[in-house]
């Protein structure tokens, strides 16, 4: 997985930094999933672009004139309507540049499909369009979307930061049976999710082709690994007990160790005790 670096500096984000200070739902589902572009280690490697999808349902009409995508939904964070049926759904995340810096104003378009599998082609239902915070976090409120023949579980989205081509994509579920046999389908753009009383929570982080700074070079750690139990490659369960870099962590899912997956770097695996 691009998005998974192979060494051993204990160097983050700052990014990182301000998402878990921002208190940003840690993903609970990691297996066979990719990594949220917010866990790369700074400097070391290029993040992995956020793919294109669309599977030609798309009504939204395409950009005409301007710099600037119009989309013509109406622009809400809930797609939620009263009575609405549905599994609730939210979905969050960031939207970074080829540096790995999150960027703000980012427009995201969502349409989707109701419960039942079927799309608004004539009103507004299911879709919404919001632009991303000054932190470049979006937060979605909505429900599953429902199946329709032909096709896995999917949401539809544009993406366009200022002044940048825009970006149609698609995000997928995990463990969904069809996303084994639907050609669409891209497992880079599988959501994290987690079960939450009833409700999904879905985290995903988009990478733009958007040029940044990369700003002041990370400061490696002085002996290249800080040292510890944990170790790349150890199958590690929920409980087991490790040390890196000093502090101890408790796993709190099973998972098999990977670089880029070092205790501090992954708060849904590891638990500072
Ligand atoms: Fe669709």
């Amino acid at each position: 997985m691009d998005n998974e670096t192979s060494t051993g500096h204990v160097t983050r984000k700052a990014v990182l930094r301000a998402a878990l200070a921002a208190g940003m739902a840690a993903p609970a589902v990691l297996m066979g999933v990719p990594a949220l572009a917010r866990t790369l280690t700074a400097g070391e490697a290029v993040p992995a672009l956020t793919p294109a999808c669309d599977d030609g349902d798309d009504p939204t009409p395409p950009q005409t004139e301007g710099p600037y995508f119009k989309p013509n939904s109406p622009r809400r964070t809930s797609l939620l309507e009263a009575g609405t049926p549905g599994i609730r759904l939210t979905v969050s995340g960031y939207v970074f540049g080829l540096a790995c810096k999150p960027i703000p104003g980012v427009l995201l378009d969502f349409w989707q499909a109701d419960t039942n599998g079927a799309y608004d082609n004539s009103g507004f239902r299911f879709r919404g369009h919001q632009f991303t915070d000054a932190r470049g976090a979006f937060a979605l409120t909505t429900i599953v979307p429902g199946l329709y023949p032909g096709r896995t579980r999917h949401l539809h989205v544009k993406l366009q930061a200022p002044g940048r081509p825009v970006l149609t994509t698609q995000l997928y579920f995990p463990n969904e049976p069809r996303n084994n046999t639907d050609t669409i389908f891209d497992p880079r753009l599988l959501m994290t999710v987690r079960d939450a009383g009833g409700a999904r929570e879905a985290a995903f982080d988009f990478v733009l082709n958007v040029p940044q700074d990369p700003g002041p070079s990370p400061t490696p750690s002085p002996t290249g690994t800080p040292g510890g139990t944990w170790a790349a490659g150890t199958a590690y369960r929920a409980g087991d007990t490790v040390t890196y870099g000093g502090p101890g962590y408790v796993c709190l899912q099973a998972h098999t160790a990977q670089a880029g997956w070092e205790p501090p770097n992954v708060p849904a695996l590891w638990r500072l005790r």
